[in-house]
């Protein structure tokens, strides 16, 4: 007998969208093994090196209550919304307001809740593959229709064409990010320039504004002295989308904001809009703790120096075996070829050598596979020489089969 699924056909597709990201988490040999002594774990942007100390000192120090509310109800703390305001006036030369920005548990909130504020059912929102992870539930948990577009194979540029024909009347948002993950591209000023002028461009043929929401979850994780443009300088109708996860390497202390710029014209309903999806998807701002320090926190940064040098390392060391790895600009993430066309079966190779990283077909990016430098030094050491003896064996051999 068939039973009928208890759950709306919304929810049905998010588990399918998301089966292999779930299977990943429950059923694959990473997640039987990852706690296991000893291994080497590259897959996700998780620390593996004690936290900076100036993390700790900042939550102690405003852990302790100064007054009978300190941990009453919160909205964005005006605290918290200055101490980003400032940071963003000096890094993004936009004088941005206090009241413009949001405070969100993360990135992950910030994408969500500004796609439930701006899309709905009967709109489109047009995504950069290879994506996020969750960009395509997310536009879907909005009830909006998820649009994709490749980005281009060589220069992992924006491919500007593409995007401007995916363009369409129901175009309510497009999402960039930038530097990407998994690529590590940082899309360059002229990109920029150019999209922006597409978006303003079908937004004044369609007459309906496109919002772009700009994932700039690792703007500070950019490499060899370079600086960082952001969409924000170019096209007024970008949400910043920032968290301090990657920044500071604290992705379990949720923390980050959204900010609209002081040229956006009808930012007051967007930031309205946005904060009642705060309090109606759950009353989704950061702890108050996590508000108060964000002054002190903005001051810190993990060692850029230190994660450059990494890659500079493993990427020598992988080439050097006979990897095909490009440089990346930004973020913390290797991308090499896999040398197998199957990189799920290559990840299980290098599993047998203790060694975890993320397959490429997890990321759409079949045929490559991904490395975290968020490990530590000692975990290269130890994870060089198996990268070379799985390379080797894929050289000689033709994938096992699948069993079962
Ligand atoms: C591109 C991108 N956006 C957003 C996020 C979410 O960041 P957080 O978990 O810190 O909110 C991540 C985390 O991996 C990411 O890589």
């Amino acid at each position: 007998m068939s039973s009928a699924s208890p759950f709306a056909p919304r929810t049905r597709a998010l588990s399918q969208l998301l089966e292999r990201f779930l299977q990943s988490q429950t059923e694959s040999t990473y997640a039987r093994r990852q706690h296991e002594p000893g291994i080497l774990d590259f897959v996700l942007g998780n620390p593996q090196e004690p936290p900076l100390p100036g993390i700790a000192a900042a939550i102690q120090r405003w852990s302790v209550p100064q007054d009978s509310h300190w941990f009453a109800y919160k909205l964005s703390e005006p605290e918290a919304q200055a101490a980003v305001a400032a940071a963003l006036r000096e890094r993004r030369g936009i004088p941005f307001a206090a009241e413009d920005i949001l405070m969100t548990t993360g990135a992950f909130a910030g994408l969500a809740n500004a796609l439930l504020a701006l899309a709905g059912e009967g709109d489109e929102v047009v995504f950069i593959s290879p994506p996020w992870f969750f960009y395509e539930a997310m536009i879907v948990a909005a009830g909006a229709t998820p649009v994709r577009v490749r980005m281009q194979p060589d220069t992992f540029d924006l491919d500007l064409e593409a995007l401007a024909a995916a363009l369409s009347p129901r175009t309510r948002a497009v999402i960039v990010n930038s530097p990407h993950n998994p690529t590590g591209k940082i899309y360059p000023p002229a990109t920029l320039e150019r999209l922006a002028a597409l978006l303003s461009e079908a937004s004044q043929r369609h007459g309906r504004p496109i919002y772009l929401l700009s994932d700039e979850s690792y703007s500070r994780i950019v490499y060899d002295g370079r600086p960082y443009p952001s969409p924000v300088a170019s096209y007024p109708r970008t949400l910043v989308v920032y968290t301090f996860g990657k920044t500071l390497l604290i992705p379990g202390q949720r923390l980050g904001y959204i900010a609209l710029p002081p040229t956006m014209p009808e930012r007051a309903e967007v930031r309205l809009a946005i904060l009642l999806r705060q309090v109606v998807g759950g009353y989704g701002f950061p702890n108050a703790v996590m508000q108060y320090a964000v002054a002190d926190l903005e001051a810190l940064t993990i060692d850029v120096a230190h994660l450059q040098r990494k890659r500079d390392r493993m990427v020598a060391a992988l080439r050097e075996m006979g990897y095909a790895v490009h440089t990346p600009e930004g973020t913390f993430y290797l991308l090499p070829r896999s040398p197998w066309a199957d990189d799920l079966a290559f990840t299980e190779l290098l599993a047998t050598h203790d060694i975890f990283v993320l397959p490429g077909a997890q990321a759409e990016m079949p045929g490559h596979f991904r490395i975290s430098l968020t490990a530590s030094d000692e975990m290269i050491d130890r994870a060089l020489p198996g990268f070379a003896a799985a390379l080797a064996h894929a050289r000689t051999h033709a994938p096992a089969a699948a069993d079962g």
